[in-house]
């Protein structure tokens, strides 16, 4: 477990050294009650963050009941997204040359004609993906040769993430657009209630990832009625929509961290793309719910985060993990 900035930490770890990444970075959701925009506002007095805050005060109201009671997505994130993409996209340039693994990436023509296109169609957009970028090319390049990039998103980034991920290592290597599908809380009236998380999921190569269904845990047909008894009491495989309660509000699993993911979600994810004794990468830790779920199922975890708040939680959790200080 390291303290510290995750692109100073995982820009020192090895090549292809992890089998499985998972990545949840914080939403770019431009609500305005967060400590972590004001912070990213008063450091950044730009015109784009003023009018983005004007902008999001349209609809920010009613996301605000939907977020709060819907799941812990983004809410209490440390950090905004938002800001810091200048100095991570001059870094990112040099990621991606010492990784040389981006097929038609990052310098790519292509890459650069889509990027520019939704930088000129929302830029609010473009900053997030300005702090992503290099992670996820660091990300890439840590990834083995037979390894999987999950990449949790909501709503708001998913669709542009899909395309610039694309893009960045190439359409083929798409392996599943996974939703996770929870109902709590409070509903909107205005619209359909938004009650989903988009996870993309990138194979390094799409001939020789590993994937194992039959190492994932079923769950019972929607209509048992209609299966031989032997096939309903082994359960169906799960399809890509994941039907999963938000971490239960009371109960052992709760931490007490904001955004925690719930370990049914991420046992999944490490079941089906990784073994026993893999390594598994998490650089956006928070409570280190894939660090627990990958240590209970005899993986090897390395989660990184630069809140002392995470790290505590994550101390408390897994009291077997070393505590690396940053970099
Ligand atoms: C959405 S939360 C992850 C929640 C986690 N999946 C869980 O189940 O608890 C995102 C985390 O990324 C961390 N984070 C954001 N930017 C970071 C950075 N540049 N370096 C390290 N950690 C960062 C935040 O502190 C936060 O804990």
């Amino acid at each position: 477990m390291h303290e510290g900035d995750n692109l100073e930490v995982i820009r020192r770890l090895p090549d292809a050294s992890f089998t499985l990444i998972y990545l949840d970075p914080p939403f770019n959701t431009g609500r305005p009650q967060e400590r972590s925009i004001e912070t990213a506002r008063s450091r950044h007095p730009s015109p784009a963050a003023s009018s983005d805050a004007r902008a999001g005060s349209l609809s920010v109201r009613e996301q605000r009941v939907d977020e709060t009671m819907g799941g812990s997505h983004g809410l209490g994130d440390p950090v905004s997204s938002r800001g810091v993409g200048g100095a991570d996209r001059a870094r990112g340039t040099r990621g991606a040359d010492a990784a040389g693994v981006v097929r038609r990436g990052f310098h790519g023509r292509e890459y650069e004609r889509i990027r520019g296109d939704l930088r000129a169609y929302d830029d609010r957009f473009d900053d997030y993906w300005g702090f992503l970028e290099p992670r996820l090319l660091e990300a890439w390049r840590l990834l083995a040769d037979d390894g999987t990039l999950y990449l949790h998103l909501d709503y708001r980034e998913a669709h542009y993430a899909k395309v610039l991920m694309d893009a960045l290592v190439g359409r083929e290597r798409f392996l599943n657009e996974l939703i996770w599908a929870y109902d709590y809380g409070a509903k909107t009236r205005k619209r359909w209630p938004t009650k989903h998380d988009t996870i993309l999921v990138y194979v390094k190569d799409p001939k020789a990832y590993w994937f194992d269904s039959d190492a994932v845990d079923r769950e019972p047909y929607m209509a048992p009625g209609l299966v031989t008894p032997e096939k309903a009491e082994r359960g169906k495989l799960p399809t890509d929509v994941w039907w999963h309660t938000i971490v239960p509000t009371t109960g052992r699993e709760k931490t007490g961290y904001p955004t925690q993911k719930p370990e049914g979600i991420l046992r999944r994810i490490v079941q089906a793309s990784s073994r026993p004794g893999d390594r598994v990468l998490d650089f956006f830790a928070g409570s280190g719910t894939t660090g627990a779920v990958a240590s209970a199922l005899g993986r090897d975890a390395v989660l990184v985060d630069h809140n002392p708040e995470a790290i505590a939680v994550m101390r408390e959790r897994m009291p077997h993990a070393r505590v690396l200080p940053a970099p």
